[in-house]
């Protein structure tokens, strides 16, 4: 469902070109749960941008169930991330001036296809499942660290994605925070059959996927 063919990264900056992904070729099944590992640096989060249709390659295809990606035209784009693929970021990245229950039912909205009343209603027994029912009103600034990273994870469910890319969700959380998020995580990996990519510096984490993915200098290592 998810095919990288010589993907490539490289940023301009006033030092100079720098490459952070170098040549990736990378096949992910429907429905598996694959982790990708590496140290900081090794251009992780490039790669994930690229495949979650955020951040245009320098070069080299990703396709995602037949389309490949970056020769759609914008719109084309980002209907097509905001339907079928959910991105959990590795900082915060909910809206701050909307509550909760509006974050996660944004890009439904967005979609424009379901009434409000339902779009709500799916977003609350989103948030529910994830432990914040009792804050469906509240801000982002009102609510822990975890609580934000869950409702963000409510936000990329919202429109029942194929693929759920999801960068360190839990990495400045407590332990059993992170057990609780990724347990909502792989429950959706395999209840609803969403293909799971995960970055996670969590070795024992990263054994429990069918596919582990290590990066090193931009490039796939054995
Ligand atoms: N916007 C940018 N401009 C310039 N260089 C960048 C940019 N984003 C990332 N890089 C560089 O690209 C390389 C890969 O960065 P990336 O964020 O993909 O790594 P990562 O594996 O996700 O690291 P971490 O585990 O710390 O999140 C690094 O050398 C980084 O400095
Ligand atoms: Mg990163």
């Amino acid at each position: 469902m998810l095919s990288c063919r010589d993907l490539r990264k490289s940023y301009v900056t006033e030092r100079g070109a720098v490459t952070a992904v170098d040549g990736i070729d990378l096949d992910v099944e429907a429905g598996r749960f694959a982790a990708i590992i590496g140290r900081s640096g090794s251009g992780k989060s490039s790669l994930m941008a690229m495949i979650g249709g955020l951040s245009r390659p320098s070069g080299g295809t990703v396709t995602v169930d037949g389309t490949d990606l970056w020769s759609l035209g914008d719109d084309g784009l980002a209907g097509f991330r905001n339907g079928r693929i959910g991105f959990v970021f590795q900082f915060a990245s909910l809206l701050p001036t909307l509550r909760l229950v509006d974050n996660v039912a944004l890009p439904a909205m967005l979609g424009g296809t379901a009434v409000d009343a339902a779009i709500y209603g799916k977003a609350a027994t989103l948030l529910a499942r994830l432990g914040l029912g009792g804050h469906l009103d509240a801000y982002p600034s009102e609510v822990s660290a975890g609580e934000q990273r869950r409702a963000a994870i409510a936000r990329a469910l919202i429109n029942d994605p194929a693929l759920l890319l999801a960068d360190e969700p839990t990495s400045d959380l407590d332990e059993q925070t992170e057990i609780e998020i990724m347990d909502e995580l792989l429950a959706v990996n395999r209840e609803q059959g969403t293909t799971l990519l995960l970055v996670t510096h969590n070795l024992a984490l990263a054994e429990q996927a069918e596919q582990i993915v290590h990066i090193a200098g931009g490039r796939i290592v054995a």
